[in-house]
């Protein structure tokens, strides 16, 4: 017996992603594709990589009604449009992984400086847990509403929290250097995304305050109990997927630094601390739902890290399986890879 799952939002970046992954899982199954302006039509049509049986399938409106069947929702909306869908689902019983910025916050008042936005579904916020595996995955497995994080705070947070829970950080000053592939910014015609925009280029955005440093801040403190200030630059690169996040810190007993966090993620299934001086690339990530961390110590209180993910896997459709492999009790590797699309 498989479990139905319906994905709305399945004709973006990550819901192509979230259909590859749940057609190849052991125990989900695609049961329902929800669009927005491309309802109506055949996912085939509109997904150039979708193939076999899936290409057939309509794609439904965001809002029409999900099959009773179906146990499982991915919201991979845009946040705004995603706080509905979510209400919707979970009133008619199903568990929800939420792709979207929209139940990442605790509080309004964040979330409205962070989106610049009321959101219609507040009373929410409690019950959602916020789905970085390695660091919640007892309250995740409890759980019927996961937030999945965003990719520039899972390729943060990821070596930043053992640190800041040992206590050797400085607190302020942290700065947060991202370069993410394009496929980050979605599938929506932008002129900014054009090739020519793009191409032979790197260029920031987002400043002076990025809406994904709220988010970095809060899940600092809720992980370790430490207030921290972040400055956070993130860069578009030319690459379809991938990002790479420098991290650039202080603190004191610099030398220990690989050793906590080699020993954190021993056992976990996806994060890989690389031997000291190895520095990751997005290479030898890309596909896999991976995230390689290294580390360069600078001098006794200097060092940097630096951490890479594939922005559609661990920062977005993989992370999500994993979220929703915890929620349904199976095993967490179930339907996700570990070895990279390489070369
Ligand atoms: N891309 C990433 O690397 C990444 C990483 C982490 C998190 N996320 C988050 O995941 C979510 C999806 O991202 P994405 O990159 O897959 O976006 P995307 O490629 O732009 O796709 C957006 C999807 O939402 C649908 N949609 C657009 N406007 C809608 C509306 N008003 N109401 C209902 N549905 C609507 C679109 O349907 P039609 O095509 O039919 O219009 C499409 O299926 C976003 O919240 C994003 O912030 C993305």
């Amino acid at each position: 017996m498989t479990i139905p799952v319906a994905i709305l939002g399945a004709t973006g970046y990550t819901g192509a992603e979230l259909i590859r992954l749940i057609e190849a899982h052991p125990e989900f199954e695609v049961a329902h594709l929800g669009a927005h302006s491309q309802a109506g039509k055949r996912a085939g049509e509109v997904l150039p990589g979708c193939a076999g049986s899936m290409a057939n399938m309509t794609l439904a409106a965001a809002d029409a009604a999900l099959p009773d069947a179906v146990a499982l929702v991915f919201t991979a909306l845009p946040h705004g449009a995603a706080a509905n869908s979510v209400f919707a689902a979970l009133e008619a019983g199903k568990k929800v992984v939420d792709l979207s910025a929209d139940f990442r916050h605790k509080s309004h008042d964040i979330y409205k400086s962070a989106y610049g936005t009321d959101h219609p579904h507040t009373e929410l916020f409690e019950k959602a847990v916020y789905g970085l595996c390695e660091f919640a995955r007892s309250n995740i497995r409890d759980s019927s509403l996961v937030a999945n994080p965003g990719c520039y705070p899972t390729s943060t947070l990821l070596p930043l929290v053992p640190l800041l829970k040992a206590g050797l950080i400085d607190t302020s000053g942290i700065i947060v250097d991202s370069k993410s592939g394009a496929s980050g910014a979605g599938r929506s015609a932008k002129t900014d995304l054009l090739y020519c925009e793009l191409n032979d280029s790197v260029k920031a955005y987002g400043l002076p305050r990025h809406r994904h440093t709220w988010e970095m801040e809060e899940w600092a403190l809720g992980f370790t109990g430490h207030e921290i200030q972040l400055r956070f630059v993130p860069h578009i690169l030319p690459m379809s997927r991938g990002m790479l996040t420098t991290l650039h810190l202080s603190g004191s007993k610099t030398n220990n630094w690989h050793d906590i966090l080699h020993k954190t993620f021993a056992d976990e299934p996806f994060v890989r601390v690389l031997p000291q001086g190895t520095l990751p690339s997005t290479s030898g990530v890309s596909g896999s739902n991976r995230c390689d961390i290294g580390i360069a110590v600078l001098g006794a209180h200097e060092a940097v890290i630096v951490s890479c993910i594939d922005n559609l896997l661990k920062g977005a459709s993989g992370q999500a399986v994993q979220n929703a492999n915890l929620m349904f009790g199976l095993d967490e590797t179930a339907g996700l890879a570990i070895h990279a699309l390489w070369p």
